[in-house]
């Protein structure tokens, strides 16, 4: 079994992504800035910000973050996002998700112009995606993505099985996929027999937010396996997929903590100096 690093695997992406923002720099004599706002002190997105922030300058982004009450109005908020879609030196912006109920996550979605939505969450990147054509993706499916492609470069009618339907995940990742031409099943709650599913495919994509879902007689031999989940438990954080079991049968599978979620970060650098990249042109 191949145990997939993604500390490992994120430290190269991010070692590239340095050494390009260096020559980006020598060539237009600026570099790609990322904005992020959090709103509230919710501790998971603290943490995530703070690794976000840390990362970006590491590879010699231009890093800002602004941070805002739980009480915040919601048109604070919309007036900071236009300000920063008129900011040249903005090349990117992420709202952390989840916001507090009286803000409208689609209105603010929508109000970052999508050409510096490092989230692919807008629904004009939402639908590029979809129809095959440039686009922000999402940076959690874009990790899960890259670590396949390195275990098997060649995707091509491999049978893929994508556990969960979330906008985040489980719908961008099912577009990815499909481009690798892979045919596709996509489940979820009301799927009748996901153990059957699974057992049919070459790829499994884990991405429901239940604690060891994916049991080791649910993956046939030769199965690629990618666990996106991040469930607290009484027995510390497990992923959707039961390790020890599975680790058994899949060719090679990703661990939690130490799999996509490195990825995550360096993709959404990767995302930033992207749209740098696309607004020069
Ligand atoms: N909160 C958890 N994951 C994400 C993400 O990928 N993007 C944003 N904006 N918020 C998040």
């Amino acid at each position: 079994m191949i145990l997939i690093d993604g500390k490992k695997e994120a430290a190269e992406l991010r070692e590239k992504l340095k050494q390009e923002v260096a020559e980006l720099k020598l060539k237009y004599n600026k570099v790609p800035g990322l904005t992020v706002i959090l709103i509230g002190d919710m501790a998971p997105s603290q943490i995530y910000v703070r690794n976000k922030e840390r990362s970006a300058n590491e590879v010699g982004l231009k890093s800002e973050v602004i941070k805002y009450p739980e009480t915040v109005e919601e048109k604070t908020v919309l007036e900071k996002i236009e300000e920063l879609n008129n900011d040249k030196t903005v090349s990117g912006i992420l709202v952390q998700l989840p916001l507090p109920n009286h803000i409208d996550k689609k209105k603010v979605i929508e109000t970052i112009l999508p050409s510096k939505d490092v989230d692919g969450f807008h629904p004009t990147n939402v639908g590029n995606l979809s129809s095959g054509y440039e686009s922000s993706v999402p940076c959690t499916p874009l990790g899960c993505y890259l670590l396949i492609k390195k275990i098997e470069p060649n995707l091509s009618g491999k049978k893929a099985v994508v556990v969960g339907r979330s906008n985040l995940n489980g719908k961008p990742m099912t577009q990815l996929l499909l481009k690798e031409n892979c045919t596709v099943t996509i489940t979820h709650s009301r799927t009748k027999d996901l153990k059957a599913e699974c057992l049919e495919a070459d790829i499994i994509v884990a991405a429901v937010g239940i604690p060891e879902l994916v049991r080791g007689d649910w993956v046939k031999k030769d199965t690629i396996v990618i666990d996106v989940g991040i469930n607290k438990t009484d027995n510390g954080i497990v992923g959707d997929v039961n390790f020890e079991e599975v680790s058994k049968n899949a060719k090679a599978m990703t661990p939690v903590p130490g799999g996509v979620g490195p990825m995550t970060i360096a993709c959404l650098l990767k995302n930033t100096i992207d749209c740098f990249k696309r607004s020069q042109n």
